[in-house]
């Protein structure tokens, strides 16, 4: 880790307090971005920012996208040092992508329920089970499971992966079940086995309250992540003739960007994240995008605070680390998923 010597805003990096909830303190204002953008310059990095992250961290950021479109970037990034905020296993893809660049997370406590879902020793005794399946775990997993995948993927080509694989092979898909659900029903796949993991934010978006707010808002468009509990629902909802399918729409949130500046509605109900409206708004600001569930916020995305960016950038920490044999292993599942499918969306 290098901390940075020479001066710095000490009224602002006076105030960081670290508590057992993240690093707080420290306000997303005028002052703090230009401290940011200028210990940016100093260290020579380039900082990507999810989708799902703060507004004040989104607006800061150079890249702002979603995890394929990050991959991606990340991958090709000129900056010897990048800056990831976002969730622990995005920093690990950056690693794994450019082993040789320093790639720091603001807080490498901000983890993910569904990267939890299954550990490398679950994977491998599932694998035992399914001899010659190929396995595709999505990229919200930990390096160590990534090592003993075929491919990855993200929410972004995941129906494009496991069709990229022959129809006589038997395929392991883990660890979120809806994602695996929705793939399924695209690919048509009666060979595909589904891992019952889940996003403990997603999941909590549920079909009862996906079906009130469509009743209530008839003329709107649906925009729903397929990691969502109610993603079956809206599709079964569209299917009754209870919605017109051509408004409901199954998309990454890259994609929902990209339907976004595409679309033509009035008003558009969103279920994912919450941190998704902020660049949904910006992309198309004369739509009313409405939250499906207006408390589907991942309290990981938002550990990445103003103050724990900030004390990233003075002390060069969190850094991350891979251990360069699961890296060599988990480099071979990431590159093929960045590979396959749509470029992801970002800016
Ligand atoms: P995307 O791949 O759509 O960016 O989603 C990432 C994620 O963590 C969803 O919860
Ligand atoms: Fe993980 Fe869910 Fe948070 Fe995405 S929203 S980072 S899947 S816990």
């Amino acid at each position: 880790m290098t901390v940075l010597t020479g001066s710095f805003d000490a009224a602002l990096t006076d105030k960081i307090v670290d508590g057992p909830e993240g690093f707080s303190g420290v306000e997303g204002d005028a002052a703090w971005a230009a401290e940011v953008r200028r210990l940016l310059d100093l260290r020579g990095a380039t900082l990507l920012a999810h989708n799902y992250q703060l507004p004040a961290i989104q607006d800061v950021a150079d890249h702002v996208g979603d995890s394929l479109a990050l991959s991606r970037i990340a991958a090709e990034a000129p900056e010897d040092t990048i800056v990831f905020a976002g969730v622990h296993f995005m920093a690990e893809t950056a690693k794994i992508l450019s082993p040789d660049k320093t790639v720091l997370i603001p807080d490498q406590r901000a983890g993910c329920s569904l990267a939890d879902s299954i550990t490398a020793d679950e994977l491998r005794a599932w694998k035992a089970d399914h001899p010659g399946a190929v396995v595709v775990s999505y990229v919200n997993t930990t390096a160590a499971v990534k090592a003993e995948t075929d491919i990855c993927c993200t929410s972004s080509n995941a129906v494009e992966v496991v069709a990229s694989i022959p129809a006589d092979r038997d395929v392991l898909f883990c660890p979120d079940q809806f994602l695996g659900a929705h793939v399924r029903r695209m690919t048509g796949r009666t060979n595909l086995h589904v891992w019952a993991g889940e996003c403990h934010v997603h999941a909590g978006i549920n079909g009862e309250e996906l079906a009130a707010q469509a009743r209530s808002h008839p003329d709107a468009e649906l925009f729903v992540h397929p990691e969502c509990g109610c993603a079956t629902s809206a599709l079964y909802l569209a299917g009754e003739g209870a919605f017109p399918s051509d408004r409901v729409k199954i998309l990454s949130t890259g994609g929902m960007l990209d339907a976004a500046k595409a679309s033509r509605a009035t008003q558009v109900l969103v279920a994912t994240e919450v941190g998704m409206l902020h660049q949904l708004r910006r992309a198309a600001p004369g739509i009313d995008f409405q939250a499906v569930n207006d408390r589907a916020s991942c309290k990981y995305m938002k550990m990445i605070t103003p103050a724990a960016l900030l004390r990233c950038l003075v002390e060069g920490a969190d850094e991350v680390d891979v251990d360069r044999d699961v890296a060599a292993a988990a480099r071979r599942s990431v590159t093929r998923m960045i590979e396959i499918g749509q470029p992801g969306g970002g800016e």
